[in-house]
């Protein structure tokens, strides 16, 4: 929740004024006010305009826009302007420019190419952080500080020099001694030992057909996620004893390179950029995956959609177009996800530039446009529901647990197959979840389980001492839990966990591997029940559990593929090969009925969304209807977008309800 928005939800999105003439700025706020704008992210990448040389400041032309829109009651995110250094800046400091992992510097002319560990650059971006801070800190229509913008999307590793030093020292605080980082990396393999902390570089390109240290690997995962985030604490550090209105920065949704668990403590709110991937078939799934993802990192509190697309991006090989209703059944589906607002990539469409081809609110085509109509209709629809500001999605039953380090170190080089990937597996089962409108929450391995029904664990493949802990706790506790294959392999150092994979949890489960048996390539295994299984089986042995289904066919014929262990007061699952989705969904029936899972609301036609958020004493039920046919949804209350109220509320195909109710 903004609390500078007086209650209203955030809409609008970047608008970039300074692409355009000033004679068009009138126009743009009257435009604005016809939608119904309440916020406009302001200044992202102006650093070239607002320092045209180092130390010299001009926010004239800021000032201006400012005021314009101050006069009209839109409310203002005010970029730090940091996320794209300007070409002079790049030429005074040639050491900040980006270096790959071999050798090659990478040239100004895009956006965003900067090392994240060169000083420079980072009191550069805190003077202009600063200096902003100063002039509209207390400017009433400011009511967001936007840190830089999308941290990493270009320059997530940096393998410079002034990077490796950074290295060293991040190294050196985490083990202390040498002997720790040797034994922590197991360099007694292939010779690899250090004697001095000077020998110790990024993991570069190494010798031809052969693979670098893991554990090197995964702390440079680790320091690079770190890195950035110190550029977002030295902006924040800069602006914070000036500025009194939240500060946040914009997430990418399961974006690799960052650990968003630690990025999310850090921000007064979390904030994220989603874009449809137009020819992923299950697109809306992966929307709501990100809008689970976000108001889980935020322990539930109210988000904000900072980028979505009214329309067509323009950087996937095909940027397919939204049809009509889409964008309003999207930017609901994370209003009801527990977003505060829908944000939108940008304003006006560019006429010039890399992102020219890319849909705004404002469409090239003008007013008179399928676009524009629509981004009117939002602004008026996102009005009417404006109470459900800072209310809450309702807490979820059903936990799926999501580690950073253990993404970064399952899918490093040397694995049993290239084919296990944990971003899939986990988001095939959120998808099942999805279909039947079960409620889903995200956490991060070692949080407290208590209270969920059921908590999934999909390829987490290192888990440390703390998240075994906690699934022991839980199931002991009576919680029931599914866990993938593949997961709770190693410790936090990317050790092997020994004594029979995975060897922390497998007493839980009652299923102990003893070796893996990938699949090849595109190949299936039949499975007794279930249908098949795909990328991987394993021999399992079960012990203390029933066999729910086995392997059929090839060399493990007869083994166990999935068990079931009865615990305390639910059940421990455990799946040794990728499902079908109908396997899924049929073992996911008997896994739900067990733990006393039930969906928000039961019984609607696939392709039906809901969500509900919570107030004081009222609940608000969005529905999406992604379908063709109009459904009857049975809740009692008042449609507040049309205003019909009853028992059951009919909403149209393609048509989004949200309806007040009882909590
Ligand atoms: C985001 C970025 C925006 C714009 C948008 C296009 O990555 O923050 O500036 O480039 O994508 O989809």
């Amino acid at each position: 929740m903004i609390p500078g928005l007086g209650g209203r939800l955030a809409f609008g999105g970047d608008y970039n004024p300074e692409q355009w003439p000033e004679e068009t700025w009138d126009e743009d706020v009257a435009l604005m006010r016809e939608a119904g704008v309440t916020m406009v992210t302001l200044g992202v990448f102006s650093w070239g305009l607002l320092e045209p040389s180092e130390g010299v400041y001009e926010f004239g032309w800021l000032d201006r826009i400012v005021e314009k829109l101050a006069a009209a009651g839109i409310a203002i995110d005010m970029a730090t302007a940091t996320a794209s250094p300007p070409a002079w800046f790049t030429h005074a400091y040639p050491h900040t420019r980006l270096v790959d992992d071999h050798g090659v510097v990478r040239s100004f002319g895009a956006r965003q190419n900067y090392c994240p560990s060169s000083p420079e650059y980072r009191r550069a971006a805190a003077a202009l952080a600063l200096q902003l801070a100063q002039r509209y800190a207390d400017h009433p229509a400011v009511v967001l500080w936007h840190v830089n913008n999308e941290y990493g999307c270009h320059n997530w590793h940096c393998f410079c020099d002034v990077s490796a030093a950074a290295f060293r020292q991040w190294l050196e605080v985490r083990y202390g001694t040498l002997d720790a980082l040797n034994e922590s990396w197991g360099t007694a393999f292939w010779s690899q030992h250090y004697t001095d902390w000077q020998q110790i570089d990024p993991p570069r390109a190494v010798a031809y057909n052969t693979f670098a240290n893991p554990g090197h690997q995964l702390d440079w995962w680790r320091f690079s996620s770190d890195e950035l985030l110190d550029c977002y604490r030295a902006e924040v550090e800069a602006i914070r004893p000036i500025v009194t209105q939240p500060i946040t920065t914009n997430f990418m949704n399961f974006f690799k390179p960052l650990d968003y668990w630690q990025w999310a403590r850090e921000v007064d709110v979390v904030a994220n950029d989603h874009y449809l991937r137009g020819e992923d078939p299950a697109n809306l799934q992966d929307l709501a995956m990100s809008a689970d993802l976000m108001r889980s990192l935020g322990g539930g509190r109210p988000w904000l959609i900072m980028e979505h697309s009214t329309s067509a991006v323009n950087w996937q090989p095909r940027n397919l177009a939204k049809t009509p209703g889409q964008m309003r059944r999207n930017s609901f589906q994370h209003v009801a996800r527990g977003s505060d607002g829908a944000m939108f990539f940008q304003w006006r469409a560019s006429r010039a530039g890399a992102e020219k081809f890319h849909s705004a609110l404002v469409p090239h085509a003008g007013r008179d446009s399928k676009v524009w109509r629509e981004v009117v209709e939002l602004g008026s629809d996102l009005a009417r529901v404006a109470e459900v500001a800072g209310t809450v999605v309702e807490p979820a039953s059903v936990a799926i647990m999501f580690g950073w380090p253990s993404w970064w170190a399952a899918t490093l080089d040397s694995h049993p197959s290239v084919d296990a990937d944990p971003l899939r597996e986990t988001r095939a089962w959120h998808q099942a979840l999805w279909e039947r409108n079960v409620a889903i929450d995200f956490v991060e391995p070692g949080t407290d389980l208590t209270g969920r029904k059921l908590a999934v664990v999909p390829m987490q493949y290192l888990l440390d001492d703390a998240a075994l802990a906690s699934l022991h706790a839980y199931v002991e506790g009576g919680g029931s839990v599914v866990v993938t294959y593949f997961s709770g392999i190693v410790d936090e150092r990317d050790h092997i966990r020994l004594g029979g994979y995975p060897a922390g949890i497998s007493d839980l489960l009652g299923a102990r591997v003893e070796e893996f048996f990938p699949l090849p390539e595109g190949e299936a295994v039949a499975l007794s029940t279930l249908g098949s299984g795909r990328v991987w089986s394993e021999w399992i042995s079960a012990d203390g559990s029933e066999v729910v289904a086995s392997f059929s066919a090839g060399p493990l014929a007869g083994r166990p593929a999935v068990t079931c262990k009865p615990t305390a007061g639910g059940a421990a699952w455990y799946v040794g090969t990728e499902l079908s989705d109908a396997g899924r969904a049929a073992l996911l029936d008997r896994v739900l009925a067990g733990a006393g899972v039930e969906p928000v609301v039961g019984g609607l036609p696939s392709g039906v969304e809901v969500v509900r958020r919570r107030g004081d004493g009222v609940g608000f039920l969005f529905v999406m209807n992604h379908g063709d046919e109009a459904v009857d949804v049975p809740y009692e209350g008042t449609d507040l977008l049309t205003g019909t109220a009853g028992p059951v509320t009919k909403v149209p195909a393609g048509g989004v309800a949200v309806i007040r109710g009882t909590a």
